[in-house]
Order: C-alpha cells, then sequence, then structure tokens
C-alpha cells in the first residue's frame, strides 16, 4: 500500500455517517420538505439544463448540505479526483478519467491519441474495414453501445457488430451474414483477462481463418491496459492501444476504446464528446454548491434513497436514440454505488446506491410508469429530452416533450380524489360508481423527479450528460463514505465460475464446499454441456 493510500484511509471518516450532526440536520431539514410546484430551481451547465424543481428542496436543507459537505471534506475529494490523486484505495489508484478529455493532454496520451486517429484515417482513406466486430462487456462495451446508437442511428457506411455475453449465440450473431475479409475484430478490454472478451475473441479468430484469412491477428486491434498480454494473445504491437490503469473501465470511454464509435461514425464524434465533458468537468471544478448541476443531483440522489428510503433510480430519456444510456448508467451508478462499506471498512450505516433501471419514454409509459405514478414503493425519476429533434418530424417531436412533461407533472401534481371524483361525475356518473371509480383515479403525487434538457443530441451535449452523471455519483460516494471506484462485489462470482466451468466438462470433480442445490445441477447439466 502506498503512502497517500495509507493517509487516505486514516483520514477517512471514522464514525458513521448516521452519527454526524450535519448529517442529522440534513436529514432533518429534508424530512420536513416538501415537493414546491411553485419553485423554479434549473441550472446550466456545459449548455445542458437540470431542473430540480420536482425534488424535495427547502432552504434549510440547502443550508444543511453545504455543512453536510464541508463534513465530508467534499472539495478535499473533488481536487483529489481532478488532480490525479488516489482515489481509489482498495486498488492503491486514481481514477483519472478526466485528464483524458482535458483540453490539455499529458504527452503519453497526446502520444497515443495521435495513434488512434492516424489508425482511423487509414482505415477512412483506404475505405477498410467494411464490418466491425466490437468485443468487450461492461465498461468496454456499453459507451460503445451508446455512442454508436446515439450518431449512427440513421446507418453508416460501416456495419458495426457486438459481441459482449458469454452466451455463443453473441459473437454466432455477430459473426453472421457478411464477409470476414473486410471485417475488423475490435477486443476492448482493461484487464485483457475477462473470460467473455478472450473467448469471443477466439471464436472470431477462428471464423477470420476459417475463411481463409492467411493472417487473422492483423484483422484484430486490442484495445487495454495490458498490452504485452495483448501482443501474447497473438495482436501485433502496431494494433495495440494503450488505455491505463488510473482509468476505471467504467470510465474507459474516454479512452481508445472508443475507437469503434469513431470507426462507425467519425472521429469528431469522439472529439466532441470529450470537449462535453470537459466543459462539464469545469463547471464541476468551479461551480459553487447551489449551483452545481453535478452536487445538486447528487443530494437530490441521497435524499430519495437515504432519507426517503426509495430503492430504485429510473432514468427516463424521451429520446430513442439514447437507449443505451440506461445500461450505460446502470453500470455507472450500480457498480460504483452498490457497496455497504465505507472507506475505513465500516458498514454504512444507511442505504447507499439505488437500483437503477429504465427505458426510453414512451415505451416505458406503456410498460412500467403505471407503477411509478400508483404502485406502493414507485421510484424518483430521472427525464432526460432534447429541445430540439433532429428527425424533421415536429408533430412528432411535440408529442414526445409533450409526453414527458405530462409524465413528470403527474408525479409532481397528483390527483386528488376530489379532483378524481368531479371528473366521474362530470363524465355523468351515478355518484355511488363515481365514489369507487374516483378512489382507482387517485394519483399521491410528490414523487421526485428530474428533468435534464439536452438542447440537441450531439457529441457534445452527449458528453457533457454523461459526466454530469460521473460526478453525480463521484458526490455521492464521498457523502456516503464509499469507494465509488472498485467493484469487489464483481469478483467472487468470476472465481465461482471458473471452478464451475472445469466441473460442467468434467475435467474437475464437483466441488465437495457446493450446497446442495448447486452440486444438483452441475451433475444434472455436465451433458447438455459437453455434448453441444
Ligand atoms: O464486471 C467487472 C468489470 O471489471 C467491469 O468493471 C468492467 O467494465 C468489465 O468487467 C470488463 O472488464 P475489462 O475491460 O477488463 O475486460
Amino acid at each position: 500500500m502506498n503512502h497517500d493510500t495509507e493517509s487516505l484511509i486514516e483520514h477517512a471518516h471514522p464514525a458513521g455517517l448516521a452519527e454526524l450532526p450535519e448529517w442529522a440536520e440534513f436529514a432533518r431539514a429534508a424530512k420536513a420538505a416538501r415537493i414546491d410546484p411553485s419553485r423554479l430551481a434549473v441550472i446550466n451547465a456545459a449548455g445542458i439544463e437540470l431542473d430540480t424543481s420536482g425534488q424535495y428542496a427547502s432552504p434549510e436543507m440547502a443550508e444543511a448540505a453545504e455543512a453536510l459537505l464541508s463534513a465530508r471534506d467534499f472539495e478535499g475529494w473533488r481536487r483529489r479526483l481532478l488532480e490525479g490523486d488516489i482515489v481509489n484505495p482498495t486498488e492503491d489508484r486514481a481514477a483519472w478519467h478526466t485528464v483524458l478529455r482535458a483540453p490539455a493532454l499529458l504527452p503519453e496520451v497526446a502520444a497515443e491519441r495521435q495513434r488512434l486517429i492516424e489508425f482511423i484515417q487509414t482505415a477512412d482513406t483506404e475505405r477498410r474495414w467494411r464490418n466491425i466486430v466490437h468485443i468487450g462487456i461492461g465498461g468496454s462495451d456499453w459507451g460503445v453501445r451508446l455512442a454508436v446508437a446515439a450518431f449512427g442511428y440513421a446507418g453508416t457506411w460501416r456495419r458495426i457488430h457486438f459481441a459482449a455475453n458469454i452466451d455463443g449465440h453473441a459473437i454466432q450473431g455477430a459473426m453472421s451474414g457478411f464477409d470476414p475479409h473486410d471485417t475488423l475484430i475490435v477486443m476492448a478490454s482493461k484487464s485483457f483477462t475477462t473470460a467473455e472478451t478472450l473467448e469471443n475473441g477466439r471464436r472470431a479468430r477462428e471464423w477470420l481463418e476459417a475463411a481463409g484469412v492467411a493472417e487473422p491477428c492483423k484483422q484484430m486491434v486490442a484495445i487495454t491496459a495490458r498490452p504485452d498480454v495483448a501482443k501474447e494473445w497473438g495482436i501485433p504491437e502496431n494494433h495495440i492501444f494503450k488505455l491505463w490503469d488510473w482509468v476505471g473501465g467504467r470510465f474507459s470511454l474516454w479512452s481508445a476504446v472508443s475507437l469503434t464509435t469513431a470507426l462507425a461514425v467519425s472521429a469528431d464524434v469522439i472529439a466532441g464528446m470529450q470537449a462535453g465533458a470537459a466543459a462539464m468537468d469545469k463547471h464541476f471544478a468551479e461551480a459553487p454548491i447551489h449551483e452545481n448541476a453535478a452536487v445538486q443531483m447528487a443530494l437530490c440522489g441521497v435524499v430519495n434513497r437515504s432519507v426517503l428510503g426509495y430503492g430504485s433510480l429510473n432514468i427516463a430519456p424521451y429520446d430513442f436514440r439514447l437507449a443505451n444510456l440506461v445500461p450505460y448508467i446502470q453500470q455507472l451508478e450500480m457498480e460504483s454505488l452498490g457497496k455497504s462499506v465505507d472507506i475505513a471498512g465500516n458498514p454504512v450505516d444507511v442505504p447507499t446506491g439505488p437500483a437503477v433501471w429504465g427505458m426510453p419514454g414512451t415505451d416505458a409509459q406503456h410498460t412500467f410508469f403505471q407503477w411509478l405514478h400508483q404502485g406502493s414503493d414507485g421510484a424518483p425519476v430521472d427525464f432526460i429530452i432534447c429541445a430540439q429533434a433532429d428527425h424533421g418530424w415536429p408533430k412528432h417531436h411535440r408529442i414526445l416533450l409533450a409526453n414527458c412533461l405530462a409524465q413528470r407533472q403527474a408525479l409532481i401534481q397528483g390527483k386528488s380524489y376530489n379532483e378524481a371524483l368531479r371528473e366521474c361525475l362530470d363524465a355523468g356518473m351515478p355518484q355511488e360508481k363515481a365514489e369507487w371509480l374516483a378512489r382507482h383515479r387517485v394519483y399521491g403525487g410528490g414523487r421526485p423527479s428530474n428533468l435534464i434538457v439536452l438542447p440537441r443530441l450531439s457529441p457534445y451535449t452527449l458528453g457533457a450528460l454523461l459526466a454530469l452523471y460521473e460526478h453525480k455519483v463521484f458526490v455521492q460516494g464521498v457523502i456516503w463514505g464509499i469507494n465509488p471506484f472498485d467493484q469487489w462485489g464483481v469478483e467472487y462470482g468470476k472465481v465461482l465460475a471458473q471452478g464451475l466451468t472445469g466441473q460442467l466438462a468434467g475435467t474437475e470433480a464437483c466441488s465437495p464446499g457446493h450446497d446442495a442445490s448447486t452440486a444438483y445441477w452441475v451433475d444434472r447439466l455436465k451433458g447438455p454441456c459437453t455434448d453441444i
């Protein structure tokens, strides 16, 4: 453990959050606060507007929030993050994704960026690689899928295919129906040890070989923090692009992992996203707390989860092109904040990171909004819209935006029994039926939401939006006292799966440590697994 990490742990909060007077005051103020529909609270950050008018708020809460952030050393943590100091003590690392999009790049980052641009330019000039198969999972996949869908939705001259899952149907589908000879396989893996990516990469290499490609690895590219391992795997050195240990997997979209996005759409997409994210970084670094979009979103999130007890957060992008934003934010939030031990190693004494789920509107309205409005739990919602569309049918866009505003209004205002009764009576129902039906037509209201407005969907605004969520998650980690940059919870299952894979193949004896059900299923599934 290096010195910085030791001192970070030493200075980690000795007492639980719930024992902190500043927390008690903040929680008390939040409990007394209400959603006030007459309040308008809009912050402009890097060209994005964040409207928190639909959240619990009061002047007392705002004051208590400042004291809470100061008690949690928010400014110290923000400085450490942005200056590339260690902020991930369990892995002894910085989390310096912001430097990948900074206007002035580190020389090693600039050199790697230049190599990448040259690779893209050569491919484009020579009109090479009609098909790209992008192989990677989690952070090595979602950001690319998100950007390709957001900016390549209308089709591009290259076709992009994704294979993340170890389920063989994924890579089978990704390699079907096109010519292997004009195909580039992109393997993105920070660690270059991820089972899914390596196994899918092997299938892709075999596919090229089977098609008679003489040197298949010359049609493969690796993006990784372990160039040595990728080289040993067979990828030629000039096809390996580097990322760094201090870039977390779920923040690696800002690195060469976005090669596929550039080939699919254009290198300008990457540059635009980086510029938007850098503008949001600047806002996050400089805006005062009450005007700081990420901080305000984080405070709302903490209130909703730890004070009001909401167990989940719904993401509702009212833009079809942003469908992949939901899994992207799911990983960002849940891998970062799905923890219940603080940096000092003590249990966190308030509920932390919510489950994140969602779907683009208006599909979501016809799927689960019923539950959001009248279900017994409900969930805070982040509504995301683009003020302007790019398709040329204003009526579609008007209806889309009207739906978004309407859903949000219903969550804020609700509908009282008397209003529902009036409606039923006005529709000519007899009194008894009207009273009965009105009870079904009441909306509780008072359910929290954010509205995030992008002027239009561009690489710049998407970059800013993603950085906004990154910083929000970071601030929540600071308040809860947890490390948002590790993911130990994913590891145990990976180790167990390794043993079980051998047992299903029959090359290893069934572990005596298995519970009865696991032992039964290993025995039962052995045959079907080996007989394919
Ligand atoms: O699921 C755990 C995880 O380590 C994620 O954090 C990461 O994005 C994903 O696996 C893929 O990892 P890698 O890029 O090293 O293949």
